[in-house]
């Protein structure tokens, strides 16, 4: 591990001003996605429809790095340049999804565990061969009756600890993204609760295994009211509890901080980043890493017509970038969606 290649990976990653798009989707999501805007789910497409997003001009202003999936990494753009390269030649750092996904947990019902670690090592390898700089691991934490178990939290950190201690082996820098989901109609508190025990056990985890905060960069969910629950949360309980939540659990040492959006709204998700960094400074730099919250608009607007949409779809990337890069320090209004090119 070297620890000063690390370091300044992490520190790209959440430069000022910058965050992460998420475009890591799996085959069988991105289905999901496609067959809501009509559009039939190829590999075909989905290398026109994300290239057609990584080659969005001037996207670099406010992206710094872009997580992958498997099949993506192996892909071209139209004119043969291969994906990391059509990001790495704009300043934009590949990252790669390296997670098997998350199965039902063994004797819990409805509990999750992620799973990919056997031949990780070797993956790793290949990624980097390929151009990725950092990696991304998703555990999944659903609040329910009696859930989450003690068991899936730990399971779940101890992978996480296990995927980030390999990475940092060979120089990747891991995000680790211990996600409790927006689901349900649990209260913001019993969110906070769980994102404290689950947060506590991640850093434990991570400790034990030796992962350097300093290389290690956190995707936190938004501590936040389940979308289900009568009392939605305003959004400043939610930069509030959220920003409570990582002081109190995470080192100060960790490079930064990017939030995944969950199923949020495209704009609450930006007025929340930018609450929180409107909230005076915080130990670490707090950015974004959303995929549905940044793509929804770019995705329909796609949709509409992929053979004309190409620009209005990369106006729609780059204004939703352009807004949570506004976010990330602090500088984003509702007032600027009047601009919205879609
Ligand atoms: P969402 O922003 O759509 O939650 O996705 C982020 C992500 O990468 C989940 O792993």
């Amino acid at each position: 591990m070297n620890l000063d290649v690390l370091k300044k990976i992490a520190k790209q990653m959440v430069a000022p001003g910058k965050g992460i798009i998420a475009a890591d989707e799996s085959s069988g999501t991105c289905k999901k996605r496609f067959d809501a805007v009509g559009v039939e789910c190829t590999e075909e497409n989905r290398r026109l429809y994300r290239t057609m997003m990584f080659e969005t001009p001037s996207l670099e202003q406010f992206v710094s790095g872009v997580i992958l999936y498997d099949e993506t990494i192996r892909q071209k753009g139209s004119d043969g340049t291969a994906v990391s390269e059509i990001l790495s030649k704009k300043g934009i750092l590949p990252g790669i999804k390296v997670d098997a996904g998350a199965k039902d947990l063994a004797l819990h019902p409805d509990e999750k565990v992620t799973e990919g670690l056997d031949g990780l090592r070797e993956r790793l390898a290949e990624y980097k061969g390929f151009g990725a700089k950092f990696a991304k691991w998703r555990a999944v934490i659903t609040i329910g009756e009696n859930i989450p178990s003690e068991a899936c939290i730990f399971a779940n950190a101890h992978a996480l600890a296990r995927y980030a201690a390999l990475c940092q082996e060979t120089d990747i820098v891991p995000i680790v993204e211990p996600e409790v989901l927006i689901d349900g109609d649990h209260t913001i508190e019993r969110c906070y609760e769980v994102t404290e025990t689950t947060l506590e056990e991640v850093f434990e985890e991570l400790n034990r295994e030796g992962v350097a905060p300093e290389g290690t960069i956190l995707k936190a969910s938004m501590v936040i009211a389940g979308k289900k629950s009568p009392k939605q949360s305003s959004v400043e309980e939610v930069a509030e509890a959220t920003l409570r939540v990582l002081n109190a659990t995470v080192p100060k040492n960790l490079a930064g901080v990017v939030f995944l959006s969950g199923g949020q709204g495209d704009e609450q998700a930006t007025a929340h980043l930018n609450k929180m960094n409107q909230s005076g400074k915080q130990p670490w730099p707090l950015s974004f890493s959303y995929s549905r919250a940044i793509q929804n608009p770019v995705l329909k607007k796609w949709a509409e017509n992929p053979a004309a949409n190409v620009k209005a779809a990369q106006d729609t990337l780059l204004f939703r970038s352009k807004m949570n890069a506004l976010a990330t320090q602090g500088k984003y209004s509702d007032e600027m969606e009047k601009d919205r090119p879609y």
